[in-house]
């Protein structure tokens, strides 16, 4: 059979994401983003993310498809992120592509976030098929999920998740302690190089033994980014000179530390040599460095889409619409809603 072509849209945060896909070929990932206004506020603004999806959506689904040098005849169907994320960024998103659906006629699949950033994977260009079962580890300024993936479109399931802050938010506050610019994280990668990241010791959220029991994959960033806002705040009070660069280096060391041990420990005990990377924050250049260490010594094959897919995209959420079509899934019902706190 022919396979379809889908387009998908993402709308959950800060990115209004449209890709099309043929089956599992990328053939479109056009993105338009409101980062840029949420930067004076230190972090992403619901509202405002509203706002600029429905100022978007239209000129990046031209984009869309403009790139992949299709019209709405070739469309077969559209799929949408329904949650979770922003209620009312994915609020824009999903009655654009109900109003689509209706006045196209075309099949429309509401899909999960998360769930998306594990199937780009398919679409990712040139990848050896993805193999299950898989863990994925996703980071993010959203979200900081550990997946066991033993099918991407029936069986997904959740084995801990961030219990405060997401890890990008940690990043983005650190920043701002330091001074930084926002989104911090790509700062602080900068600040760090040269700096030692065992300078000190910042905690590692749930890593001790007692956490370890009741939350053996579950995060916690809000410790680490006081205790470094603290750190700081006591040298300036004392009118101190410090190494900022340290500062971001042992900061960084500390998240990739925590988030690469879980994600290795899920590889262990679920004896799962496979982990998948996705997220903006996976962008870090010591997360990448400490991912490839640990996987290769673990004997864990690692994969990491190139960043583009990483980030909030909409090529990842018509990969799962083409895999739900493949898989002979009916579309949804346009009764659906959007779930901010969808699970997978
Ligand atoms: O996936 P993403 O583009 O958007 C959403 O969060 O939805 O991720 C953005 C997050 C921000 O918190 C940003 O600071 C972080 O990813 N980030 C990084 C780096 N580049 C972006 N964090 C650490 N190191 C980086 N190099
Ligand atoms: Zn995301």
């Amino acid at each position: 059979p022919r396979e379809p072509v889908v387009l998908g849209i993402e709308t959950s945060c800060d990115e209004t994401g449209i890709g099309i896909v043929r089956g599992t070929t990328l053939l479109a990932n056009a993105i338009a983003s409101s980062m840029d206004e949420h930067a004076r506020y230190g972090g992403v603004v619901p509202e405002i993310a509203a706002r600029a999806h429905l100022e978007a959506l239209a000129p990046t689904i031209h984009s869309a498809l403009a790139e992949a040098r299709l019209g709405w005849s070739d469309i077969d169907a559209i799929a949408v992120t329904c949650g979770p994320g922003l209620s009312g960024a994915l609020m824009v998103g999903v009655a654009a592509a109900k109003g689509l659906a209706l006045a196209t006629g075309k099949p429309l699949y509401a899909v999960n976030h998360l769930v998306g950033h594990v199937g780009v994977d398919l679409v990712t260009p040139d990848s050896e098929p993805l193999e299950y079962p898989t863990i994925a580890l996703l980071v993010s300024g959203g979200h900081t999920s550990l997946l066991l993936v033993r099918d991407l479109v029936s069986d997904v399931e959740l084995l801990g998740e961030t219990i405060d802050d997401a890890a990008g938010e940690a990043f983005d506050k650190v920043a701002r302690v330091l001074g930084l610019p926002y989104p911090g994280g790509p700062h602080i990668d900068r600040v760090a190089v040269g700096g030692n990241p065992k300078a000190i010791r910042f905690p590692r959220g749930l890593s001790l033994p007692k956490d370890m029991a009741a939350h053996r994959y579950d995060f916690s960033f809000s410790g680490l980014k006081t205790a470094v806002a603290r750190w700081v705040e006591a040298r300036r009070d004392r009118g101190e000179e410090f190494s900022a660069a340290d500062v971001a280096a042992s900061f960084r060391e500390a998240v990739a530390d925590v988030l690469l041990t879980k994600a290795l420990a899920a590889c262990a005990d679920l004896q799962v040599p496979r982990l998948l990377l996705g997220g903006g924050v996976v962008a870090n250049a010591r997360i990448r460095e400490l991912a490839a260490e640990r996987a290769a010594a673990a004997g864990v094959t690692l994969r990491i889409p190139p960043l583009e897919l990483c980030t909030d995209n909409g090529a990842m959420i018509a990969a799962l619409g083409a895999q739900l079509i493949m898989r002979g899934h009916a579309p949804s019902e346009l009764g659906f809603g959007a779930d901010s706190t969808l699970p997978v």
